[in-house]
């Protein structure tokens, strides 16, 4: 029999659905919110609202897309967090009316464990057990992933997530939400070294980015006491510098642990896992380390809802269901492994 699963992603600020079919990606469609950029950051009100107004015809091209009825679905999938908790119970509650009508069963995500599988829609994949460097907006960690469903978090960020520190800086500089994008295209044209930013002494496999944001507003402001046109000037050299060193902050804990739990399997993911310079230079040190490195196509490291759908495939093999009764929750504690 084969296996079709439709999964919806509404954490955050992209509404997005997905069809699966035996675990090959058939169609993702996502819904970028536009509205939160003249805000400087995501405002959950409004997330909600335009995730309802989304929902229904994303959801409909993702199914013509695949070229599959709804009648033909054998489970609804849908992220349970974390996130913001109204944008989470739109999703949540139209995945659950569907499973409903079509009396077919629910599958509840966990977000995080969701762009750790992402590695699993293209070929190669990561063989088990491996280290997943997650990067997103709200989070930044290091997992051990034993198994699908076995992962244990061995670093993480006692502050800012490495995506907050992309977008506080782009703030800073002037640059519209969400600024990581923004900041890689810039840093094409910078020099990585022209400014050099503190890189924070954390013990272990954590991180912290908080200080690096203070030094950059200083560095900011002082410069522009010098010269108000600082910024203008400078843009591609502070993106540039910004960006080496918030690469070297993750990677340099990523090879402390590739080391610690001696593993040569690596992978990254989340939407910070798209900038450039980060890919290029995990690229360099895998070859200096003999890694095998796993990246998700750019597609597949922001918000998506085909990780949703991935991770939902090995659910659903091992039966690993949601009952109607489950709410969402914004904040979600890893399982541990
Ligand atoms: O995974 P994601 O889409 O959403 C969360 O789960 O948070 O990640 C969004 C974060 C934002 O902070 C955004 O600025 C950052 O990923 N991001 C980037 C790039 N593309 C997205 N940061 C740096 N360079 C990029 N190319
Ligand atoms: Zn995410």
């Amino acid at each position: 029999m084969s296996v079709n699963l439709l999964a919806i992603e509404s954490s955050c600020d992209d509404t997005s659905a997905s069809v699966l079919t035996n675990g090959a990606i058939r169609s993702n469609v996502i819904a970028s919110q536009k509205v939160h950029s003249q805000y400087g950051g995501v405002v959950p009100e409004l997330a909600s609202r335009v995730h309802l107004t989304k929902i229904i015809t994303v959801t409909e091209k993702a199914l013509i897309g695949a070229g599959i009825l709804k009648e033909s679905l054998n489970a609804i999938a849908f992220t349970s967090g974390p996130g913001l908790i109204g944008s989470l119970m739109v999703g949540s509650s139209f995945a659950k009316s569907l499973s409903l009508a079509l009396r077919v069963p629910l599958i509840g995500v966990h977000h995080m464990q969701a762009h750790v599988l992402s590695n699993f829609i293209d070929e190669p994949k990561p063989s088990f057990p491996f280290l997943c460097l997650t990067v997103s907006g709200g989070h930044t960690q290091i997992i051990l992933v034993k198994d699908y469903s076995k992962m244990e978090v061995v670093g993480e960020t006692k502050d800012d997530a490495a995506g907050e520190a992309f977008d506080k800086t782009a703030s800073l500089i002037k640059l519209p939400y969400p600024g990581g994008p923004m900041i890689d295209k810039l840093a094409k044209s910078g020099n990585p070294k022209a400014f050099e930013f503190p890189e924070p002494n954390v013990p272990g496999l954590n991180f912290s980015f908080s200080g690096l944001k203070t030094s950059i507003l200083f560095f900011i402001k002082e410069n522009i006491k010098k010269n108000p046109r600082f910024i203008e000037e400078r843009i591609n050299d502070i993106c540039a510098s910004v960006q080496h060193r918030i690469v070297s902050i993750l990677l340099r804990k990523l090879q402390k642990a590739a080391d610690q739990f001696n593993i040569k399997e690596i992978a990254i993911a989340g939407g910070v896992s798209s900038n450039s310079g980060l890919r290029e230079a995990a690229v360099e040190m895998s070859k200096r380390n003999g890694w095998h490195l796993y990246i998700p196509a750019a597609e597949y490291c922001t918000d998506n809802a085909a990780m949703i759908a991935i991770t939902a495939y090995y659910k659903f093999l091992a039966g690993d269901f949601e009952p109607l009764s489950a709410a969402p929750s914004a904040r979600m504690e890893w399982k541990r492994g």
